[in-house]
């Protein structure tokens, strides 16, 4: 499946042409807004800068254009993601008329943030294909997406529907009763709603009351939610104890249930008022960059503890690189392997060059690179083998700028039984010029006995192969060099 139509192109429409590009999705947009052209090219910039911060896992990037009509867009499309604002009545009309246009096989989605679905359906003629997968801003970077039934939905939607975004790196989370808002919103709004009346009845100022949740709860709920959370907070006795202990709390109780403060003149100016302040005369745009870094930080580090979204993120990029691995493109055995990577602004020093520690990360880089071209992928780890470096030289011949393109060669000296020696050659991909280069010694390990053990098919004959192709290539400059004051 490659190509998607996007209907309505605002802050959800464009977040999600941002990650179905990022994903190798072709997408047709279409939105009568006057700059729509231009807001997409925006979110899909905001989304390329992201992702090439958040995994170096090689992907092919879709396109994505604006139709002039709504039938172009949504005529060859497999999927059709409808995003435009929340009104049932427009969605009702639109998603009857995007059925006059599109394919007969085609999945047609709706990013409504609570609407039901069974209500949205009503006026469709096949109303078994219609879903709601309810996603969250940034749609490129956050993994969540609810994926919620109406009666009329077949359940081979939802599993198409559930696949679907599984393939775009997220989390569908299959709500299983239709009701009002759905799960998350649910949550969402009860802490809104308090925030609003906390705000109104001078308790707080708005940026008090994000303070309150992003020095404390907010980093609790970003990795364990609230159940796992609280369980804990119960100490040993754990999750009974702690519904002992402040169940009765909740029936005096603490906050304003579901009563709602008048959004009166008065109240709307007070949180603009604060609101602008606490912005501190930055854009948007520029929010959104501080907003997406951040994610972008959380995630990797949740991502090498393997835990919630991180979860998520690092099994996304397995797929990645196994599929780049397992390409049908037929490269000459007898020439070292090309790896590209560009460098990350985020990699710059005070000097203004990219530091020293990222050459490393470059040059494991482009190891993985070979170790995935031999057949190290997520199986074979799984079977609980790899390859470990165990020693490097570096030589850093240049200094190398944020933005750079590099490529690395990288060739193989020698193997053994156990082991693989490789030396690679960085070079600015424009120039040529060559920056540094790293010679390593990898070591095939058993990973559950922590122990070096020989390489284990098919592994070990691509390994010989490898060394034996390279064999004829000439001994690349600096091949066994050692740090010493003489030259
Ligand atoms: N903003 C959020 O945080 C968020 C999160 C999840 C889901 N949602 C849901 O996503 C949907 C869109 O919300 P949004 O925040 O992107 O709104 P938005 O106002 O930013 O964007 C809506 C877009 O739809 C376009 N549009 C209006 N009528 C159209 C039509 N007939 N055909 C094509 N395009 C049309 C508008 O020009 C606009 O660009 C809503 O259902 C909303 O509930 C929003």
């Amino acid at each position: 499946m490659t190509h998607v139509a996007l209907v309505g192109g605002g802050v959800i429409g464009g977040g999600w042409a941002g990650r179905l590009v990022e994903n190798g999705f072709d997408v047709r947009l279409y939105d009568p807004h006057p700059e729509a052209e231009r807001r997409l090219r925006e979110a899909l910039e905001n989304a390329e800068r992201a992702w090439a911060q958040l995994t170096m896992a090689p992907r092919i990037r879709g396109v994505a254009s604006v139709a002039p009509s709504l039938g172009e867009a949504v005529r060859d499309a497999e999927v059709i993601q409808e995003s435009i604002p929340e009104d049932e009545t427009l969605k009702r009309r639109l998603l009857a008329e995007i059925e006059r246009h599109a394919r007969p096989d085609a999945l047609v989605c709706s990013s409504t943030s609570g609407l039901l679905p069974t209500r949205l359906q009503a006026d469709m003629e096949s109303p078994e294909r219609f879903v709601v997968g309810h996603p969250f801003n940034p749609v490129y970077l956050l993994p969540l997406v609810e994926v919620v039934a109406g009666e009329q939905t077949s359940d081979k939607t939802v599993e198409r529907a559930l696949s679907f975004y599984s393939s775009l790196g997220m989390k569908p989370l299959h709500v299983r009763k239709e009701i009002d808002g759905f799960v998350a919103d649910r949550l969402l709004e009860a802490l809104w709603r308090e925030a609003l009346w906390l705000v109104h009845d001078d308790v707080a100022t708005v940026e008090e009351i994000d303070d309150a949740i992003r020095y404390g709860a907010g980093l609790r709920w970003a990795q364990m939610g609230t159940f796992l959370t609280y369980r804990i907070a119960g100490g040993e006795e754990g999750m009974q104890h702690f519904l002992a202990q402040f169940g009765p709390a909740l029936a005096w109780p603490w906050s304003k249930l579901t009563d709602v403060p008048e959004l009166t003149s008065e109240l709307i100016d007070k949180i603009a008022e604060q609101s602008d302040e606490q912005a501190g005369g930055l854009s948007v745009r520029e929010l959104e960059r501080i907003r997406d870094d951040n994610l972008v930080a959380l995630l990797q580090a949740l991502r090498t503890r393997d835990y919630a979204a991180g979860a998520i993120v690092k099994a996304h990029e397995t797929r990645l690189f196994d599929a780049a691995g397992s390409g049908t493109e037929e490269r000459d055995p007898a020439r070292p392997l090309k790896y590209e990577s560009v460098v990350d602004p985020s990699w710059v020093d005070y000097n203004g060059h990219m530091t020293e520690a990222r050459y490393l990360h470059v040059f494991a880089d482009a190891s993985d690179a070979f170790l995935r071209e031999v057949g190290i992928d997520a199986a074979y780890l799984g079977r609980g083998h790899s390859a470990y470096t165990v020693e490097t030289h570096l030589r850093h011949l240049r200094e190398v700028a944020g933005l750079e393109p590099l490529h690395v060669l990288t060739q193989v000296l020698g193997a053994d039984e156990k082991r693989l020696h490789l030396f690679h050659t960085m070079t600015n991909a424009r120039s040529g010029e060559t920056l540094a280069t790293a010679e390593q010694m990898l070591l095939h390990v058993d990973t559950a006995a922590g122990r070096a053990s020989p390489w284990v098919e098919p592994v070990a004959t691509a390994v010989t192969r490898a060394a034996a192709a390279h064999v004829a290539l000439p001994v690349p400059d600096g091949v066994g060099r050692a740090i010493a004051l003489t030259a």
